[in-house]
This record gives C-alpha cells, sequence and structure tokens, in this order.
C-alpha cells in the first residue's frame, strides 16, 4: 500500500470517528457525557508497578535439597528470578543484614542459623513484587502461614522459616545493594 493511501485511510477513519462523536454530542448529550467519562484517562486503573525484591532460601532449605522446590513456587506466583547465587555467609554477613534485629534476644540464634550452611540469595522481580514475594511466602511463623504458601509446606520453625523476603521498597533496595552489583542483576 503506498503512502498517499494509507495516509487517505486513515484521514477517512479519523474523519468517521469525528462525525460519530458530533452526531453523538448532538442527537444524544447524555450519551456523550458517559462517552468522554469511560475514556478518561484518570479512570482507568493505574498499571500496577514493576518492583524488585530480595529473596533468601535459608540454610534448612538448602540442607533439605529443596530449593528448586522453592523457586518453583515463587515463579508460579509470578516473580521472574532476575539474579541469583548460592553462597555460605560468614559471621559478619548475617550480622550485616540482620542489623535492624541486633537488640532481639533471638539475634544470636539467628546469625548462628544463617551461617549454618548455604544460603540462595536472589533478586525477583515482578509486578508489586515485594507485597506479591511475602504473600507467597507466608506469615514469619510457620504455624500462622496460610496453606499452599512456602513457609506452611515447608518451613521447620520460626528460625529455620525457609525463606526471608524484603519487607519494603526501602529494604529491599538496600538488602539487594549488599548482595549484588548492578551487573549481576539481568532482567
Ligand atoms: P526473616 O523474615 O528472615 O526476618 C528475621 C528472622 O528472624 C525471621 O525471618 C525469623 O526467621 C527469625 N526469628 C527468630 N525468632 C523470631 C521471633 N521471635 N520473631 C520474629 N522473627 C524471628
Amino acid at each position: 500500500m503506498t503512502f498517499k493511501r494509507v495516509r487517505h485511510q486513515l484521514y477517512r477513519q479519523w474523519r468517521t470517528l469525528l462525525l460519530e462523536d458530533n452526531a453523538i454530542r448532538r442527537y444524544n448529550p447524555a450519551k456523550f457525557k458517559s462517552l468522554t467519562f469511560s475514556i478518561n484517562f484518570k479512570e482507568r486503573p493505574k498499571p500496577m508497578a514493576i518492583q524488585r525484591t530480595f529473596s533468601i532460601i535459608k540454610p534448612d532449605a538448602t540442607r533439605r535439597n529443596i530449593t528448586g522446590k522453592i523457586i518453583a513456587k515463587l515463579e508460579d506466583a509470578g516473580l521472574r528470578v532476575v539474579a541469583s547465587k548460592r553462597v555460605k555467609w560468614e559471621k559478619a554477613d548475617a550480622e550485616k543484614f540482620y542489623a535492624v534485629h541486633a537488640e532481639r534476644p533471638f539475634f544470636n540464634d539467628l546469625v548462628a542459623f544463617m551461617t549454618s550452611g548455604p544460603v540462595v540469595l536472589q533478586v525477583l522481580e515482578g509486578e508489586n513484587a515485594i507485597a506479591l514475594n511475602r504473600e507467597t511466602m507466608g506469615a514469619t511463623n510457620p504455624e500462622e502461614a496460610a496453606e499452599g504458601t512456602i513457609r506452611k509446606e515447608f518451613a521447620e520453625s520460626l528460625e529455620a522459616n525457609s525463606v526471608h523476603g524484603s519487607d519494603s521498597e526501602e529494604n529491599a533496595a538496600i538488602e539487594i545493594a549488599q548482595c549484588f552489583t548492578e551487573a549481576e542483576i539481568v532482567g
């Protein structure tokens, strides 16, 4: 099709729409109002934000060789693994990561547990990834976790609860930066 022909067709389509628009406006003002209302951009549902969140598969899960089962649950929920590494944390790594809990009575046990075996560190990406990951993990205490969640299905205890996930955008950015360089994250 030539350029002129395409232009002509576009012009005809535009003119038809304009005529329909004017006709509705003239003969049925109420309908015109409801039409313009429905195409008002402000009324359209906002697309959800694509976020990144940080995830750890903890030593109780690496020990039982169930990292694949956990990742499958995350992927089935709509999350995409855009960075991943299996490492053994030193005491200083765990202390830095959980510094926010330094004053809590469970801190030393938590650090000992997180350094007791390998962990799988991941960056997950997706729509509303932070909330979606937390929903997929379930409550911190597996006894309170909903059916079908990772913690309900796999966690051994409050401490050995198989996974960690960032609780806010701010913490996700801090946790990701502690464990990955930008070059290691491939979306
Ligand atoms: P996580 O989401 O990794 O964040 C902090 C971790 O501390 C938590 O999961 C639990 O595994 C662990 N923890 C141990 N005892 C407690 C407790 N009493 N309350 C909350 N978290 C605890």
